[in-house]
This record gives structure tokens, C-alpha cells and sequence, in this order.
């Protein structure tokens, strides 16, 4: 800090006035009902979006729900059939082994805010294309921006893609912390993949444990 001032001093001398600081962004600290209320302006964008054709063959988007003001997000993939039909993120099959996991570690679903890299359900289910993600990548930017949460938790691979740009590997990437944008990432299992694999329901508990750790240190 001293050097900084004495530096700013030398610079005055020689007669600079101001500094433009060209990626200066004046953050205003939010308060929850404020968070709250531009969360659910977004929601309601997402409810009519049509920027993609993930759209055409939606029952109800799904924004994401949870606290507004979240130290930790989670990040599926896309909504399934269940989300689809009751608009709301994780509720099915999947959804409940993230909420028992999460209530196995001591804490609530609704401490934190669930969300997905696509609000609308890709038919069939398959993954989201990149430029899908792209496309809804606005709404999820919107989203961290105003919850600011400290770790991103990203389940799955493609929630992965999004975040990276690059495929990954998740088998092997999992358990990885990544510095993003002045936030924190955290790699782990999709909850769909440990239905098929239950062996790595253990090892999914841990990783949510460690995220929700970091989220709170
Ligand atoms: N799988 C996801 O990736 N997201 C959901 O919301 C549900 C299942």
C-alpha cells in the first residue's frame, strides 16, 4: 500500500491528474431484497426466453431457486423431465440425491442457489450444445453476478464446458479447484452419473462437504 501511495505521489508530481482504470466496475454491495428482486426480474426474462430453440419444446424454463444470497451455487447441466414439468431445478431423481447430500452434511437445500447451464430442457434429455449454453450463458452470468457466491460448484461435465470452454474430463478432474473470476470453481460429479455408479456416492458426498467448506472458510 505504501508503494502504491508513493507512487501516486511521483505521478502527481509529474503532473498526471487521473488514472482511468479501463476494466473498473464500481460494485455495489446489494442487500438480499434487492438481489431477490433482480433474480426474479431475470427469472421472468428466462420464463419467455426464445433465444434458442430449447424453447420450442419446453413445458416451464427453469431459472434456478435458492438463496439470493448464496456463499455456494451449484451448476447441473440442463433441465430433465421433472424440472421441465414443475419448473424448478434438481427435483427429480437426481435433484433428490443432491438434497439427501446435501442434508448429509449438516446443511439445507435452500441455503444455497441451484441453478443449471441451460434453463430449458434439451429434448430427450441430451446434453445442451455449446451454443445452446451459450446462448443462456447471459442469464447464468446474470445470475453469479448478483448472488456473488465465493464457489461455484459445477456438477457434471458439461456444466464444466461452460464454465472452462474446453471439454473435461470429469472422472479425473473432480475434486479440482479452479480460480475464475475472482471466484472460486469446484469440479465434481454429476448426482445423474452416481445413480448409474454408486459407488461414487461417497466420494460425491466429500466433494459437496469440501465445497460447502470452502464456501464458508
Ligand atoms: N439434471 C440437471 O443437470 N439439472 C437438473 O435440474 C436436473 C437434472
Amino acid at each position: 500500500m505504501d508503494d502504491l501511495k508513493n507512487y501516486m505521489r511521483v505521478l502527481k508530481k509529474l503532473g498526471f491528474e487521473e488514472i482511468i482504470l479501463e476494466n473498473y466496475r464500481e460494485e455495489k454491495v446489494l442487500t438480499v431484497s434487492e438481489k431477490k428482486k433482480l433474480l426474479d426480474k431475470i427469472a421472468s426474462e428466462i420464463l419467455v426466453c426464445t433465444k434458442c430453440d430449447l424453447h420450442k419444446s419446453r413445458t416451464k424454463a427453469v431459472p434456478g431457486e435458492g438463496n439470493p444470497d448464496a456463499k455456494l451455487m451449484f451448476v447441473g447441466e440442463a433441465p430433465g423431465g421433472d424440472e421441465d414439468k414443475q419448473g424448478r431445478p434438481f427435483v427429480g431423481r437426481a435433484g433428490k440425491l443432491l438434497t439427501k447430500i446435501i442434508e448429509a452434511t449438516g446443511h439445507k437445500r435452500d441455503e444455497f442457489f441451484i441453478t443449471n447451464t441451460v434453463k430449458c430442457r434439451p429434448p430427450g434429455n441430451r446434453t445442451p450444445t455449446p451454443w445452446e449454453q451459450e446462448t443462456c450463458w447471459s442469464y447464468l452470468e446474470k445470475q453469479i453476478e448478483i448472488i456473488d457466491p465465493k464457489v461455484i460448484c459445477l456438477l457434471g461435465a458439461a456444466a464444466g464446458y461452460a464454465f472452462l470452454q474446453r471439454p473435461v474430463k470429469i472422472t479425473k478432474e473432480r475434486g479440482q479447484i479452479i480460480k475464475w473470476n475472482g471466484r472460486l470453481l469446484f469440479l465434481t460429479y454429476h448426482p445423474a452419473y452416481v445413480l448409474r455408479n454408486l459407488q461414487a456416492e461417497p466420494v460425491l458426498l466429500e466433494d459437496i462437504k469440501k465445497a460447502i467448506e470452502l464456501a464458508y472458510s
